[in-house]
């Protein structure tokens, strides 16, 4: 088995947030930022780490700033160095010439429609998917430990975590075959089944390893739960063809996408940072106002 090298990712960032409505109404989802960088910005940083070159991203109509973020700041820029400020803040978020691309998701119909939106960038490559609301803290980070698995056994390859029993029907879940340390044998994956027909408690969360080939299974365009077309069902027809894994990553998630999410994201990530940690773990502990 050949194992092509993963050089491109595609981010479905066209939803539009309504679990974080006011917050979300003119401002993307994507751009929400926890401490002091938006939530897209944690997830092309995973990317990059895992060797990525080409970022893919499915926009669609009001999300031109998540483009525009990773541009160069013309006037930003010259007024900084004319005031002998230190450029060094905006690094992260330069691309390099030509390594983002933008596609268009016209219309709300689905993720699997989403991640189809791109099929002709991605063309006959191996590609990440990386959903920007699970915001993974780990080190390495979640995409690079995927990575290291995929370059061990190939095929096709999904973050996993044990959900709590009542969440399965918020999830993709696995059908889990034998497992190996942190890879377990895929047999079977359901979108968003209710707790009484769940396979599993194994919920796929919001990272992936696919094969080209699954484009060609979106290209039915067949719908299934919620009336979406939905990622899980196409990847769901690999299986048996292709290898198909899930691994569990050394690493925390935060799904962005909901208030207590959001905020335990944020109250996790200053308490692991030395500028912040000491302040905001004394304010927890009730012994300073939030003044001093
Ligand atoms: C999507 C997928 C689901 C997956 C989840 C992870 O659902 O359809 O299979 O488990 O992401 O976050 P969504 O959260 O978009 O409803």
């Amino acid at each position: 088995m050949t194992i092509k090298p993963l050089r491109k990712a595609v981010f479905p960032v066209a939803g539009l947030g309504t679990r974080l409505l006011p917050a979300t109404k003119t401002m993307p989802k994507e751009m929400l930022t926890v401490i002091d960088r938006p939530l897209i910005q944690y997830a092309v940083d995973e990317a990059r780490e895992a060797g990525i070159e080409q970022l893919i991203f499915v926009t669609g109509r009001g999300k031109w700033s998540l483009v525009d973020y990773f541009d160069v700041s013309f006037e930003l820029e010259a007024t900084m160095r004319e005031k002998g400020k230190s450029l060094a803040p905006l690094e992260p978020s330069r691309v390099p010439y030509g390594e983002l691309i933008s596609v268009r998701q016209q219309q709300p119909l689905g993720l699997g429609h989403a991640v189809w939106c791109a099929r002709h960038v991605v063309g006959d490559e191996p590609f990440a998917v990386l959903l920007p609301d699970d915001l993974m803290a780990g080190t390495p980070g979640a995409l690079k430990q995927m990575v290291d698995a995929y370059n061990r056994v190939g095929g096709n390859i999904v973050c996993a975590e044990e959900v709590a029993p009542e969440k399965t029907g918020s999830y993709g879940i696995v059908t889990p075959g034998a497992s190996d340390g942190n890879l377990t044998e895929v047999r079977g994956l359901v979108e968003k089944p209710e707790p009484e027909v769940a396979p599993s408690r194994l919920g796929v969360i919001g990272r992936y390893i696919l094969q080209p080939e699954v484009m060609r299974e979106l290209d039915a365009q067949e719908t299934g739960a919620g009336g979406e077309i939905q990622l899980t069902d196409a990847m769901a027809k690999l299986i048996g063809k292709q290898p198909f894994h899930a691994v569990k990553v050394d690493a925390v998630r935060h799904d962005c996408g909901d208030r207590q999410g959001y905020v335990l994201a944020t109250l996790a990530l200053a308490l692991q940072r030395e500028d912040l940690g000491p302040v905001v773990r004394e304010f927890m502990q009730g012994s300073t106002s939030p003044r001093t």
